[in-house]
């Protein structure tokens, strides 16, 4: 039986008061292009750093009808397979050399962490990434993960030595766990989301993650200096990877691409809180069942949202069976074209992209986010299959 596609999509109309604008303002001030060269610089500088693949999937673009589909693949990010290692990384270098003037991670590991273990939450790659930097640097891990996480993706966290406990609860309430726990035990809590609670100094550490990110817009720059996309989608879960690439791209001059954030329906908090218009968070309380646990957050991170409410023109929400599209037209390019491995977390916006191009259903949102022949569509497949036999089943079943 056909899955019903659902996509809803708002606008941002979001009213904002002085106070609001001034703290998106000073947030933003955190993503000069000097902290993403910087940031840059520092990730060379860790073993096996290669630039990931930016592939042009000119066949798909004709067919569908835009001037190009650029799509980055963050699978092969130090062969771990998502992007998310470039936050955590240099979240805990920055940790431990603080305002020094280089950023190394050679340095880093010569000065060493005064703290033993990282802690965090983790619906899969962001654990699975601060487990390789715990390793990096000769530190221990724990990672709490949300009810319902997929054997492999635990396992695939244990295999790097981390002490992981999947819980009873969702991921913010995991975030909350690991909090606590960093703090009754002595861990340095590496969380990939700033809440509401966090202290400035608490924020310091998402902050740096969300700067750590801005690598995949910089290599992109740099390697293709005359690129400059017309419309660019995101995916949200905290939105801290949306978050810093919109502000990375609010801060570059040369750059005016359209913003879409994109999030599964069963969480699509930036939605709603869009849909509020009143500048305010909204949350996804409960189990989130959606197969792209990355994006499975309920809690809008406090840093991210300011940035998105200034910088994204649209929030979409998608059901399931638009990311499945998306991993199937990855994996089976038009000949001429390349195969990505992305996904349930990385193929949404592809999946998303190709529906309202195809799908007369959609011919509103086609028409309202201005996509046509000479759109420049920018996707980043944020991870490739870190769960491989659900990989297949969604491809194949
Ligand atoms: C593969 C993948 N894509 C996108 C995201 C979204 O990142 P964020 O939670 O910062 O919004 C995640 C988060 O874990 C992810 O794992």
């Amino acid at each position: 039986m056909k899955m019903e596609d659902e996509i809803r999509f708002v606008r941002n109309n979001i009213f904002r008061t002085d106070e609001m604008l001034a703290a998106e303002n000073k947030i933003l001030g955190e993503f000069s292009p000097e902290v993403s060269e910087e940031v840059l610089d520092y990730h060379k500088s860790l073993p096996g750093y290669s630039v990931t693949p930016l592939i042009n999937l000119a066949n798909l673009a004709r067919r569908i009808g835009v001037d190009s589909i650029m799509v980055k693949d963050e699978s092969k990010r130090f062969q771990l397979n998502a992007f998310k290692v470039l936050g955590s990384s240099f979240a805990l270098a920055k940790y431990i050399l603080g305002d020094s003037e280089t950023i190394r991670y050679q340095d880093a590991v010569e000065k060493g962490c005064n703290i033993s273990t990282l802690v965090s939450a983790t619906d899969g790659n962001h654990g699975y990434s601060l487990a390789h930097v715990a390793n990096l640097y000769q530190l221990s891990s724990k990672i709490f993960m949300p009810k319902g996480t997929v054997p492999e993706r635990a396992e695939r966290i244990r295999r790097l030595r981390a002490d992981v406990e999947v819980t009873e609860y969702n991921y913010d309430q995991c975030v909350e766990i690991a909090k606590l726990f960093a703090e009754s035990n002595g861990g340095l809590f590496v969380q990939d989301t700033a809440l509401e609670s966090d202290t400035e100094m608490e924020k310091r550490i998402p902050l740096s993650i969300m700067q750590g990110y801005t690598t995949i817009l910089q290599e992109i720059i740099n390697s293709c200096p005359d690129y400059s996309p017309s419309h660019i989608f995101l995916q949200c879960g905290v939105g801290s990877f949306a978050g810093a690439l919109a502000a990375y791209i609010s801060n570059n001059e040369r750059l005016h691409s359209k913003i879409v954030c994109v999030e599964p329906n069963k969480a699509d908090c930036f939605f709603l809180s869009a849909q509020k218009k009143d500048g305010f968070p909204s949350s996804v309380l409960g189990d989130m069942d959606s197969i792209m646990a990355g994006l499975c957050c309920g809690v809008p991170s406090v840093q991210a949202w300011p940035i998105l409410r200034r910088s994204a023109s649209w929030f979409v929400s998608c059901s399931d069976s638009v990311t499945r599209r998306g991993m199937r037209i990855f994996a089976n390019p038009l000949p001429g074209d390349t195969r990505i491995v992305s996904g349930e977390s990385g193929a949404v916006t592809m999946g998303l992209l190709y529906t309202i191009l195809t799908d007369k259903k959609y011919e509103n949102i086609k028409t309202e986010l201005g996509l046509d022949i000479n759109s420049r569509v920018l996707l980043i497949s944020t991870e490739g299959d870190t769960d491989p036999f659900g990989f297949h089943a969604n491809i194949w079943e």
